[in-house]
């Protein structure tokens, strides 16, 4: 939504709907509050009343949204699923009725979907219609609670997409920084632009030809007769698909962006998208980036690819939300651990376990980078490493500086382009940056695995 004052708004139509009545202003000023994540004290205050009437007031009103609309909402969830709420009823233009409404609340988004899909015996391709109101399926979609920011990267991707009419993106980074968030959110921000909009995991290493029978079976729903290949569908109207987890059809221990066996048609049909003529996108959200993008990129801007990075400053929204203390600290530990939102979370949960909260005393000890629960989703990222990138990992992992490349380690056994295909590929998998140091490029491991591959070395 694009505002409070929507929400409280959308909220009150609801109840209006439901029961007759309006909001009261106390339960607007609460809405008002909880939506902007202020606590119950600061929406006392600014409504001028006490602490207890606005408890009071905040129990009774989430009790009539439980019992008008079926669902546990609270200070915690309200706006999370709120904007779930919206999304969906944006989509399906389904605002009018409550029933699917309420399915959604209750997480039955797939009956949501279905009913989207039964709706429309043809293509919304009109030209006329500018606002489209996509068939879209998100049964697959992941689902988060919380959603900040990422301003610039959203309006990086609008751009590739809405204007510069990119056909093929690609989203990689490190596990849990928020490429599924974002894309979630691009969808949410870019929907009426289509006509069709589907996310499909890889986690299960579907073949290509069994992704491509799920993309005909959903796009020929509304199509008739079906159409012979996905690029025709990519041709007759707009589609945007997302394809989450695409590492999953890249091999172990190899350098970056390799297929499995049987699965280099993929690399063929990212090909296809990238440079046929069509008006759809495709989206990888990916842990390392395909090898040929780079090359498809060069020669061919419908192809681009966006390295996801941490949150910055936005982070400290997570450290809200888990109620931290000691805000003069935050930026510190959100520098830390770069401001990964998964990172962060799990850290905050740490200082709320061991400290009560306190950043101050979680941070006290300057000298290590603390890893605890993050170091299974480190590993996870190690054991897919090629034995060159390890070697170089470990080496990079003893240096106090961002390193040239072309000062190769004397003691490595491998040849210079070994060396050097092994840290771009560890580039092209988020763990080593190119930083500029006196105008040259040099090459930085993130210090988060850096300190997990000493701290593993001092094991050994
Ligand atoms: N912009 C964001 N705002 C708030 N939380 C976020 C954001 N991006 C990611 N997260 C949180 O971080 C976790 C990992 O995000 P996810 O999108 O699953 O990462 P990835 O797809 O890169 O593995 C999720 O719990 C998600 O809620
Ligand atoms: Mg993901």
């Amino acid at each position: 939504m694009k505002n409070v004052e929507d929400v409280v708004q959308w909220v009150n139509n609801l109840i209006v709907d439901k029961t007759g009545e309006h909001l009261t202003p106390i339960q607007e000023a609460i809405l008002t509050g909880v939506w902007q994540r202020q606590k119950y004290p600061q929406i006392a205050k600014e409504f001028n009343c006490s602490e207890s009437h606005v408890k009071k007031e905040a129990a009774k009103l989430w009790e009539k949204l439980r019992e008008e609309l079926g669902e546990d909402l609270n200070k915690f969830n309200f706006r999370s699923k709120l904007e779930k709420k919206h999304i969906v009823s944006n989509i399906s233009h389904l605002h009018d009725s409550l029933l699917q409404i309420d399915n959604v609340i209750c997480g039955q988004f797939i009956q949501t979907i279905k009913d989207t899909q039964n709706r429309s015996p043809s293509p919304p391709d009109s030209p006329q219609n500018k606002e489209r109101s996509p068939i879209i399926n998100l049964t697959e979609a992941p689902e988060f609670p919380y959603f900040y920011d990422r301003t610039s990267e959203l309006s990086t991707l609008k751009q590739w997409i809405l204007q510069a009419h990119t056909r093929l993106i690609t989203i990689y980074g490190l596990s849990g920084i928020g490429k599924s968030a974002i894309a979630l959110k691009l969808i949410e921000q870019t929907q009426t632009e289509f006509d069709y909009i589907i996310w499909l995991s890889l986690t299960n290493t579907p073949t290509l030809s069994t992704l491509q029978t799920e993309l005909k079976q959903f796009f020929g729903r509304s199509q008739q007769p079906p159409l012979p290949t996905i690029i025709d569908y990519f041709r007759s109207s707009h589609c945007l698909v997302i394809l989450d987890d695409v590492q999953n059809i890249f091999k172990s221990n190899q350098l970056a962006g390799q297929y499995l066996t049987d699965y280099e048609d993929y690399g063929k049909f990212f090909k296809q998208i990238a440079t046929s003529s069509h008006q759809s996108c495709l989206i990888l959200l990916s842990w390392e980036k395909p090898r040929e993008i780079t090359a498809l990129e060069a020669v061919n801007r419908p192809a681009r690819t966006l390295h996801l990075k941490g949150l910055g400053e936005q982070s400290t929204e997570i450290l809200i939300e888990k109620e931290l203390t000691d805000e003069e600290k935050w930026s510190d530990l959100i520098a830390l651990y770069q401001g990964h939102p998964s990172w962060l979370n799990i850290i905050a949960s740490t200082i709320v376990e061991l400290f009560d909260g306190s950043v101050s005393q979680f941070l006290a000890d300057e000298t290590d980078i603390f890893l605890g629960d993050l170091e299974p989703l480190l590993e996870s990222h190690l054991e897919r490493l090629s034995d060159s990138e390890k070697k170089v990992l470990y080496w990079l992992a003893s240096q106090n500086e961002a390193v040239d490349i072309l000062r190769q380690p004397t003691d490595s056994d491998l040849s210079q382009s070994e060396f050097w295909q092994a840290i771009q590929s560890l580039a092209r998998r988020g763990l080593v940056e190119k930083v500029l140091v006196g105008g040259r490029s040099m090459f930085l491991l993130n210090p988060v695995f850096k300190a997990y591959i000493q701290c593993k070395l001092n094991l050994i």
